[in-house]
């Protein structure tokens, strides 16, 4: 999940219309409203009768600024057609918690309610309806439950998928609504342009750890932050990202399939494996050049004699630079990106580097500057020349980016 408080402008300029049906998720609502507000989105919340069994419409009220709507006899509109003004306004309609009772009602058209009223009057081509489903695991796995969710989709609702755990009820299984975090994090990504539909991306990050016995090792500073952030973009972007990740303790990204490894050999065999069959290859981990030639079995001891241990190193695989030399990527069939964190002469090193690599495009950073911080700042180098992406948050760096490599991918593919 993404860092909550770090959502700052995620939905700037954007409306969203926030329905609210009966259920126990209700409270998590009101987070999601807040969250909402606090990413720049102007809110306007609809709720169910059901729902206001569950929370005020004075508390939603109170988090996204506006009279909340509940009855579509509400007399406040001029043209009393709150229906249609509300579901017109909307960027998108966010329906969380969706009960299994108002997903009924949406797989049959029907129109009691102010709530399924708007759905169903909305433009559908221009108003996405997203659903975020909340209920006891018996009822979510209910067939007729599943046939009507199928039937909304069909009809074009973008469902949003439950958690797995403790419900309300006491039982534990599917069907918790996801946490409000979650939702943001689906939603931007469900707004976002993409540029990358239909491409699958690899994506290393993170530093690796070279065992040197069972208790000890060598690793180093990466943090991950920067190849998490570009599995995320990427993913907002409309690709199928596979995150290859060392030892870091990240929260993986929504909708990533996410591969932890440890050492260099391990990160090598399944990034190469995975980059293989990919369209972009993004390479950021920070992969330990060497390794000790030998891990010891067993926990090296200190014997009191003042005798050292010494240790040999060997070089580990270049995962870079052989799946860059691959037929695939000579062909021009996958995209390979590699990155270079220099402490000097970016733009020397990182053309260097790029002719070494053999990689199309070589994003070249200041290591000490940027190795767990949230902000960075990017040289990218390619034929073209050289693009300065300027410090920023690796969250904003992530996505101007992947959208460059975008750009560079489709001008390969035209
Ligand atoms: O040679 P250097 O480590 O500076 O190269 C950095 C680039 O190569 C990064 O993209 C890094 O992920 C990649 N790399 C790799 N395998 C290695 C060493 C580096 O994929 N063994």
């Amino acid at each position: 999940m993404m860092n909550t408080n770090d959502v700052a402008g995620e939905l700037q300029g954007r409306h969203i219309v926030l329905g609210l049906s009966g259920g126990a998720a209700c409270f998590k609502a009101a987070e999601f409203c807040r969250l909402l507000a606090k990413a720049g989105a102007t809110v306007q919340v609809v709720m169910t009768e059901a729902a206001c069994q569950f929370i005020t419409p004075v508390a939603m009220q109170s988090l996204s600024g506006r009279a909340v709507y509940v009855s579509q006899w509400d007399a406040r509109p001029g043209n009393n057609m709150a229906h249609i003004n509300l579901s017109r306004e909307a960027d998108a309609v966010v329906v969380a918690p969706a009960s299994a009772d108002f997903i009924a009602q949406l797989a049959q058209g029907r129109a009691g309610e102010l709530l399924p009223l708007l759905c169903l009057a909305r433009p559908v081509e221009r108003v996405p309806l997203l659903l975020a489903p909340a209920m006891n695991r018996e009822m979510w796995a209910h067939p007729a439950t599943q046939r009507n969710l199928r039937q909304a989709m069909l009809d074009g609702a973008q469902v949003l998928g439950v958690a797995y755990g403790d419900q309300a009820c006491g039982e534990t299984g599917d069907g918790r609504m996801l946490e409000a975090g979650e939702l943001l994090e689906e939603l931007v990504a469900f707004l976002a342009p993409k540029p990358l539909l239909g491409e699958r991306v690899v994506v290393t990050a993170g530093p690796t750890f070279e065992a040197i016995d069972p208790v000890r090792g060598i690793t180093n500073l990466s943090s991950g932050k920067m190849g998490f952030a570009i599995a995320r973009a990427a993913r907002e972007a409309g690709a199928e990202v596979t995150l290859v990740a060392g030892p870091v303790h990240l929260p993986t990204p929504r909708g990533v399939r996410r591969i932890d490894v440890d050492s260099a050999r391990n990160m090598h065999a399944v990034a190469v494996d995975k980059a293989l069959a990919a369209s972009i290859f993004i390479a950021t981990a920070a992969v330990a050049d060497w390794r000790p030639a030998q891990a010891a079995e067993h926990k090296i001891k200190k014997d009191g004699s003042g005798e050292v241990p010494q240790l040999a190193f060997v070089e580990n695989p270049d995962i870079l630079a052989e799946v860059a030399h691959s037929p695939r990527a000579q062909s021009g069939e996958l995209y390979c990106v590699g990155f270079a964190a220099e402490s000097e002469n970016l733009e020397a090193n990182a053309q260097a580097k790029r002719a070494r690599k053999g990689v199309p495009l070589l994003v070249a950073n200041i290591g000490p500057a940027t190795f767990g911080r949230d902000d960075n700042a990017l040289l990218l180098v390619d034929d073209e020349g050289v693009t300065e992406l300027p410090r920023a948050s690796k969250r904003a760096l992530a996505r101007q980016l992947v959208a460059e490599i975008a750009r560079r991918v489709s001008g390969a593919e035209t």
